[in-house]
């Protein structure tokens, strides 16, 4: 993507959401002065509040107003104890995820200072990968169904879509990031050994994208196996796909590797097309209003907003300031440290413009 002024939508959402959000928007502010970064950001109330006030979740219009005004989306996190339907999150979340097509859930799984995994005796740079989990169909599709609800003879189908096309373009998307990033492996996981239909899709068009990208190793696990790998051996990893509901799963565990939900960054892409930043955790209900919550997930999913948006530079000293502030345990509880949400924020923030 070239330079010049990108214009921003942010969309805090819910519970921890917009304490997080304060945080990156700060540091966004921050590379606007130092990194000469032009970047307009414009908020929006979408979330628990305005559905259970107005009835409203992802407004009328909004997929082509944000495909027309912006050029990324900045968001929070989405789930209230208030709507146990999970409504709005569905309408805003998966909405924006599907009705802009953003087909890449990009997760990278890296730890950045050796202290912070759970597993012992680990250098840092055992643990770097990056997930790529097909984010538009699979289980997430919706649809399915009930048969004599509400009685001993019930029936609920839930079932998972897997569609030529968006197979293929979210392998390829792997084999590409591989190639362009010098990485050597690629491991697509999946319950082929269960899931006759989907899995055998596929395989098989793991096997043919594979075949392109004769310099890259193809690797395949049984979903199963590749959780237990991810925490006996997670140095195997360069590139791992999956489909919607196991790459969900597997960045969660991605997460835990890297020291916890409050680190994890996360990308929703169409390349050249708006996308959609937001970290891997959610909205963290018991956490809330305490100032609590860990804002360097968000402040890396900024970092990967950047880069997208062509803005290399400044994303290297993001990250490089939250390396910085990691290893000085300027961190809020979930790392053992005692900084608030706020005061972690400023840490990095502060990082960033000493670097300068
Ligand atoms: P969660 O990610 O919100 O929180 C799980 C636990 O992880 C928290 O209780 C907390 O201990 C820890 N955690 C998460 N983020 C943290 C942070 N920034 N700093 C420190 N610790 C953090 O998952 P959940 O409790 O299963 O879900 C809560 C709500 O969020 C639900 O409504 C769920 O649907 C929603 N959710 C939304 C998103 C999203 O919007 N992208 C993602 C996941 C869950
Ligand atoms: C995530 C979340 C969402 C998902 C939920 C909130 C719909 O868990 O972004 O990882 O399952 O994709
Ligand atoms: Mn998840």
């Amino acid at each position: 993507m070239t330079q010049g002024k990108k214009r921003i939508a942010v969309v805090a959402g819910d519970g921890i959401g917009p304490e997080v959000i304060r945080e990156a928007v700060a540091v966004l502010e921050r590379v606007r002065e130092t990194h000469s970064v032009e970047l307009e950001l414009t908020h929006y109330d979408w979330g628990a509040d305005k559905f259970l006030n107005e009835g409203v979740t992802l407004p009328e219009g909004a997929l082509e107003m944000l495909t027309e005004n912006y050029d990324a989306i900045l968001a929070g996190a989405f789930g209230d104890p208030r709507v146990p339907s999970n409504k709005h999150a569905e309408d805003i979340l998966l909405g924006m995820r599907r009705g802009l097509d953003l087909y890449i859930n990009q997760r990278p799984v890296r730890l950045l200072d050796a202290r912070l995994t759970p597993l012992r005796n680990r250098v840092a740079s055992e643990i770097d990968f990056v997930v790529f989990r097909e984010n538009t169909e699979g289980a997430y599709c919706g649809a399915g169904g009930f048969l004599k609800k509400g009685t001993p003879d019930e029936i609920a189908t839930q079932e998972e879509l897997n569609t030529r096309r968006g197979v293929e373009r979210i392998i390829v998307a792997a084999f590409e990031y591989a190639r362009a990033h010098e990485r050597k492996r690629v491991t697509m996981a999946d319950k082929s050994n269960v899931q006759r239909f989907g899995g055998d899709l596929w395989q098989r068009v793991f096997k043919e994208v594979a075949s392109r990208y004769s310099e890259i190793e193809a690797n395949h696990q049984y979903v199963d196996a590749m959780a237990m790998f991810m925490v006996l051996d997670p140095g195997q990893y360069d590139v791992i796909v999956a489909n919607n509901l196991f790459g969900d799963i597997l960045t969660d565990l991605g997460a835990a590797l890297q020291g916890g939900l409050g680190l994890a960054a996360s990308g929703n892409i169409h390349p050249g097309r708006v996308s959609l930043f937001e970290p891997v955790h959610g909205s963290a209900p018991p956490l809330a209003g305490k100032s609590l919550a860990n804002p360097v997930g968000s402040i890396l999913t900024a970092a990967m907003m950047l880069e997208y948006l062509g803005f290399d530079a400044a994303s290297e000293a993001v990250e490089e300031a939250v390396r910085e502030s990691l290893a000085a345990g300027e961190t809020t509880r979930d790392l053992g440290g005692t900084l608030s949400t706020q005061e972690a924020g400023r840490a990095i923030a502060l990082r960033i413009e000493k670097q300068s």
